[in-house]
């Protein structure tokens, strides 16, 4: 196994988490401008596993033809299924509403909808890219209710509007919500298996 891997994203937080789980097992965790990939490709897959697998492969063909050699990627997608809504904004959560303004376009949008029926979940899917350019996914869920008003400070995107246990996200510290998210449970996931293929 490898133990350097690049991670598909410009987003310093996803990398500072993916460093943080990823460092007991010795792998280190580069980012892609730090290996000299400068890429962005088109998110245009129906599903997360399309989207983190465009965004994984982009990197990996992008590293291969500059460097002639191959590296291990890894790149993650995400977003909200809300159930009254059949599943959106789902892959289009990024893009839903203006920055800062999802949390209300939602509320808004959901304002008939009954309690019994605001359920959703957070999905996220991570690709993993090994060193022969085999794909692997990892998905990690996390299941809550869409409150009727924003509440809480931290965290970031639709966090003060998800509900689980009571709480909203925004409402958790870091470390609550990475006990629960759905980022986390993938990258365990994924910490499982990288730690069981070391010394292969
Ligand atoms: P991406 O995975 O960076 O493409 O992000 C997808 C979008 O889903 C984000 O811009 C957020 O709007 C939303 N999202 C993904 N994960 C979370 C989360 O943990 N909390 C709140 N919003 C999230």
């Amino acid at each position: 196994m490898m133990n350097k891997i690049v991670m598909a994203t410009n987003n310093a937080n996803k990398l500072r988490e993916v460093r943080e789980i990823l460092s007991p097992l010795g792998i280190d965790v580069i980012s892609q401008a730090e290996a000299g990939i400068s890429c962005d490709p088109e998110e245009n897959g129906s599903s997360f596993s399309e989207n983190s697998e465009i965004k994984a492969e982009a990197v990996y063909n992008a590293y291969a033809e500059k460097k002639h050699e191959n590296i291990a990627v890894i790149a993650d997608d995400s977003g909200l299924c809300v159930d009254a809504l059949d599943g959106r904004p789902g892959v289009y959560s990024a893009r839903y509403a203006p920055k800062g303004q999802e949390c209300a376009r939602l509320l808004d949008e959901m304002n008939d909808i009954p309690d019994e029926r605001r359920t959703a979940r957070f999905i996220c899917d991570i690709t993993y890219i090994n060193g022969y350019g085999m794909d692997f996914h990892f998905e990690g869920i996390c299941e809550g209710i869409i409150s009727r008003e924003k509440l809480g400070e931290n965290g970031f995107g639709y966090d003060p509007v998800f509900m689980y246990g009571g709480r909203t996200l925004a409402e958790m510290t870091a470390e609550e919500k990475n006990n629960i998210s759905h980022r986390a449970k993938a990258l365990g996931s994924l910490y499982k298996f990288l730690k069981e293929r070391q010394g292969e």
